[in-house]
């Protein structure tokens, strides 16, 4: 195992510089995986990391902040930025090869409100695109542009952001990206709270509560095996229970996980996922589980 990251791009040559390394690479047969990544890494990011070098022989790593996703007000400037932190947990890990940490300048030169934007229609304004109208628009615009500049044969996604996953296997199959999507188990805390960089805009109190959001998805995930059909009951019940304990929920929603499509009454348990998104103090989490 290599117990370091093979090299560390960023700044004004970085795009030319991942281009030559995958050209070499591309000259070699190796193949190549891509994980984006907006730093401040943990676990579930590392376990992103473990599956690329299980699929690809060269491990690509992108950390960027990409200031299109987030809608004003949002947490941009205050989102944690870790870099070396980050490089040391990379390094540890010894399994990415090149560490890609462009500046916004790279990936918008002509500035991030005049730049060429992707739209994925229908599925970008369901759930979380309803509060968050843009965000899957930058997702899928920054998205693209890491896939043009490294072009991976894999790219990892995490379950944890499930219509983020929808949004951007669309993107990709509609705009013909030579690029197989894997897709990767959301990793939780061992009280069952999903890791995520925003966790840490938890107050001690609230981090105890945390796991509560995860544990309603559990029930509806219980009465769905069990063959409850309302949706519309479980979806409320969540909701109610959730703001009882202090939470904002925004959205409890059983889905249709191809889709994300509202199913109807016939749909088999095996086709739904469970989505929510709450607020708990200054943090939005995100959960979703598989029924
Ligand atoms: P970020 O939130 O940093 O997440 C990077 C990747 O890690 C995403 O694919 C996400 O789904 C995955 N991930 C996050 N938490 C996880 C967990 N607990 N278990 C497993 N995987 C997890 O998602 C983004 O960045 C950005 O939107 C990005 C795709 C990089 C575009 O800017």
């Amino acid at each position: 195992m290599r117990e370091e990251i093979r090299s560390v791009l960023s700044g004004a040559e970085s795009i030319f510089g991942v281009r030559e390394r995958v050209g070499q690479w591309r000259d070699a047969k190796e193949t190549i995986a891509l994980v984006p990544t907006m730093g401040n890494l943990h676990e579930g990011h590392l376990s992103l990391i473990r599956l690329a070098s299980q699929h690809a022989r060269r491990v690509i790593c992108s950390i960027f902040v990409n200031p299109t996703q987030f809608g004003g007000g949002e947490d941009y400037t205050s989102y944690p930025r870790t870099l070396q932190e980050d490089k040391k947990k990379l390094g540890a890990q010894g399994l990415v090869d090149l560490l890609f940490c462009p500046s916004e300048r790279d990936i918008y030169p002509l500035g991030a409100e005049t730049s060429v934007e992707i739209k994925v229609p229908g599925l970008s304004s369901e759930l979380c695109g309803a509060t968050r109208p843009g965000h899957f628009s930058g997702v899928a615009s920054v998205v693209c542009r890491f896939l043009n500049i490294t072009t991976p044969d894999t790219l990892l996604l995490g379950e944890k952001d499930y219509q983020q996953l929808l949004v951007l296997t669309r993107m990709i199959e509609d705009l013909k990206f030579p690029v197989t999507v894997v897709s990767a188990p959301i990793l939780r805390e061992s009280d069952g709270l999903a890791m995520s960089s925003r966790n840490r805009y938890l107050e001690v109190r609230q981090r105890k509560l945390a796991p509560r959001l995860h544990v309603e998805l559990e029930q509806i995930q219980k009465a769905l095996r069990k063959g409850a059909s309302d949706y519309h009951l479980l979806e409320s019940e969540a909701l109610r229970s959730l703001k009882k304990v202090g939470f904002r929920p925004e959205y409890v929603e059983v889905r249709r996980a191809s889709d994300l499509a509202k199913p109807n009454g016939k749909a088999r348990r095996n086709e739904l996922v469970v989505l929510a998104a709450a607020w708990l103090g200054k943090a939005r989490l995100i959960d979703n589980v598989r029924a």
